[in-house]
């Protein structure tokens, strides 16, 4: 078949796995090819068992693979077939040396630049998808511009916005796509070429041209934003705890305001993912570097917040359960960061799994899709913690339930078996204010929700 387009996405992980088989499904006539260092995850892909778990994944990657989606591990022939090469390499915060624990670290960027100075022999446009620190594409360029054979790589931005457990949704009808390039010649037209891929599925008014800067900045901030609304509404929920205030109540009045909005104001036991953290610890270290150290102290509260609240639901369990953990049972209802994923990826349950084993509890861990991952997030603490799929036998002479993850399953329970099954007097931390607390109370739990008023037969 003839493909009007050659498409290569170096990085085959949340990101760019779900992107290219959303391309690949929209656009038949390109070919669409996602390579991975990782030979185990490349066979994950072109199985039946997608490496990751995502509402409508599976129908659309089954759509198009073998047909213009080709998954493979061949990153040389890939890059030197493709006309656009989409980066979506993995950034982690930086474990070492300067910036340690803040700035992102570029090695995988930088060698999958290098790796594609040295094999390309035909022009190419390069898209960095992954999140990066302003100014990377500068890096890039200096980079990729060092090679004497006349090929020329134009580097433009286009970050990704896409949430998981929505991301097939995201990507499909997303709330704006955004594209970055220098206003150079080559930059505008490498950006034209972007806008044709997209075009061919979301509406003109929703993709959005600006320059490269604004482009990479722009993400970093977005999550910021997000965060921060996060953090905010879980400051408000300390105080609600202090005061009989109810935050659900609290968030609606406030987001009942046009100007502040009625999303992203769910109290919770703080948030987690892959991004949020080290976007802002970047936004952070960035900041320090231009010498914005009270722009930087601003946004790094937001990290600060959300430990606060990670340990303030530690130490309210301690508090209520008569200051002792030690040899007791706890059930952990979820792991993922969040609901409709498998990831864990900076999920709050770890924390909380890990302080409470510091405080001698032994765990159960459920959750209906996080469990190999949470595995492998506790392996060092075995055999005190154990792990089931069933909330029920997590439940099962427990002394109290911990709600990290908002499960559509975990509101449907028999919460009376489970509670005639659990050593008394029986507790429910909801950390995610998902559940029915006035029946759950009459039932005779002591329910704990976050920032409403307890209801404690104690
Ligand atoms: C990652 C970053 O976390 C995010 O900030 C960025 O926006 C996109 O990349 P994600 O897709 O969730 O997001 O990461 P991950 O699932 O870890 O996938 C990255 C993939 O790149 C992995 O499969 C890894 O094996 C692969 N990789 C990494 C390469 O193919 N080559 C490398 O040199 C390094
Ligand atoms: C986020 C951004 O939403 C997305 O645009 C970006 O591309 C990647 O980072 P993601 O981390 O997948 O996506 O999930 P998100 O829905 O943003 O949730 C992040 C965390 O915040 C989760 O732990 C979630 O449970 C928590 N959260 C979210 C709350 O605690 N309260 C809320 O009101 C919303």
């Amino acid at each position: 078949m003839n493909y009007s387009k050659h498409i290569l996405c170096i990085g085959a992980g949340y990101v760019g796995g779900p992107t290219m088989a959303m391309i690949a499904y929209k656009c038949p006539r390109y070919r669409v090819t996602v390579v991975d260092i990782n030979p185990a995850r490349i066979l994950q892909w072109q199985s039946d068992d997608l490496p990751i778990y995502e509402p409508g994944l599976d129908d659309i990657v089954r759509s198009a693979r073998g047909k213009n989606l080709f998954f493979s591990t061949d990153i040389e022939t890939g890059i030197r077939e493709a006309d656009i090469i989409f980066v979506s390499v993995n950034t982690p915060t930086k474990s070492f040396g300067v910036g340690a624990g803040m700035a992102a670290d570029l090695q995988y960027w930088e060698k999958t630049a290098r790796q594609i100075l040295n094999v390309s022999t035909t022009s190419k446009i390069i898209v960095e998808k992954s999140t990066l620190p302003v100014k990377t594409a500068k890096a890039m360029e200096r980079i990729l511009s060092s090679t004497t054979n006349g090929v020329h790589f134009e580097v433009v931005s286009n970050p990704e916005f896409l949430a998981e457990g929505s991301a097939v949704r995201d990507l499909e009808n997303p709330d704006r796509v955004l594209i970055g390039s220098r206003q150079t010649p080559g930059g505008l037209s490498a950006r034209d070429e972007l806008v044709e891929i997209y075009a061919n599925w979301v509406p003109p008014d929703k993709i959005l041209t600006v320059d490269i800067w604004s482009s990479e900045l722009s993400k970093l901030v977005a999550n910021a934003f997000l965060a921060q609304r996060i953090s905010s509404i879980n400051a408000i929920s300390s105080l609600c705890e202090k005061t009989d205030a109810d935050i659900t109540q609290v968030a609606r009045a406030v987001g009942m305001d046009t100007r502040i909005g009625n999303r992203f104001l769910n109290a919770s036991v703080g948030f987690g993912g892959s991004c949020f953290k080290k976007d802002i610890l970047n936004l952070v270290y960035i900041c320090r570097y231009y010498g914005l150290n009270e722009v930087a102290d601003y946004w790094e509260h937001v990290t600060r917040i959300n430990d606060f609240q990670k340990e303030r639901f530690v130490t309210n369990m301690l508090n209520v359960m008569f200051n002792t953990l030690a040899g007791k049972r706890i059930a952990m209802f979820g792991f993922a960061f969040k609901a409709d994923t498998g990831d864990t990826r900076e999920s709050p349950a770890i924390y909380i799994a890990k302080r409470l084993l510091e405080e001698q509890a032994e765990l159960v861990i459920s959750d209906p899709r996080a469990i190999d991952n949470a595995r492998d997030d506790l392996k060092d603490y075995l055999p005190r913690v154990s792990f089931t799929p069933d909330p029920y036998v997590a439940a099962a002479k427990s002394h109290a339930i911990a709600l990290m993850t908002e499960w559509d399953d975990y509101r449907y329970l028999d919460y009376e078996s489970i509670h005639r099954s659990m050593i008394k007097p029986a507790f429910i931390f909801d950390g995610r204010n998902v559940l029915d607390h006035r029946r759950l109370f009459e039932i005779g739990f002591n329910v704990y929700p976050v920032g409403k008023p307890v209801l404690t037969h104690l």
